[in-house]
């Protein structure tokens, strides 16, 4: 690891139409807060980047984050499927109350340990905290600034590594939505500061 301060910029995409059903899983467009808050970001990296050296931006493959990087402009974006939300397998589309009502014994294990709990056809926190092995090595080489825009399990996953957060708490650690995550890399260490933009 490089030892050039540069800062990480985390986020989760704005609020999708699945969010607002209480749906897992999917691949929705943008709630109308979500669009709202698409534009309010692009403005806000506009401000915060404009004297650093060129930054990227990173998103996953589900629309959510690709609107959310929409309206920012003249930056590289790169698409990771690494950055794709934790894939709920046979739940993909249910709602939490619908997960406890048809399938209890799933709801249960989840909820007994988060952390290892895979779904049915899907992935763990452990998978997802592996599979994002190849792009936290990525983050660590740059030596610009990059603005990650994902989801709340691949961020609580990422958040935790940089901020040096024991394995144990990843699956409850808080990344709301609509709030920038700036974690600031340099010889000092690691410094975090949030932006609540909505
Ligand atoms: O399923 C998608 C959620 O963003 C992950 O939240 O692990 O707290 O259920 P959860």
């Amino acid at each position: 690891m490089h030892l050039t301060p540069r800062p990480i910029l985390l986020t989760r995409h704005g609020e999708s139409i699945d969010n607002v059903r209480g749906r897992i899983g999917g691949d929705t467009v943008l709630s109308e807060a979500g669009e709202l808050y698409a534009k309010k970001l692009a403005k806000f990296m506009d401000k915060r980047l404009k004297n650093e050296r060129a930054a990227s931006i990173w998103t996953s493959t589900l629309q959510r984050t690709i609107l959310t990087a929409g309206p920012i402009v003249g930056l590289p974006k790169i698409q990771w499927r690494a950055l794709d939300e934790i894939y709920v397998g046979v739940c993909d589309g249910m709602t939490y109350e619908e997960v406890k009502k048809n399938m209890p014994e799933e709801y249960e294990s989840r909820e007994k340990d988060k952390l290892r709990y895979r779904y049915p056809r899907g992935e763990s926190y452990l998978d997802v905290i592996q599979r994002l092995e190849p792009v936290i090595i990525e983050l660590e080489r740059q030596r610009a600034p990059v603005v990650v825009i994902s989801h709340q399990a691949v961020l609580r996953a990422l958040y935790a590594y940089f901020a040096d957060r024991p394995l144990k708490e990843i699956p409850n650690i808080e990344v709301p939505l609509h709030t920038i995550i700036e974690i600031q890399m340099g010889v000092t260490g690691v410094q975090e500061k949030r932006y609540k933009l909505m």
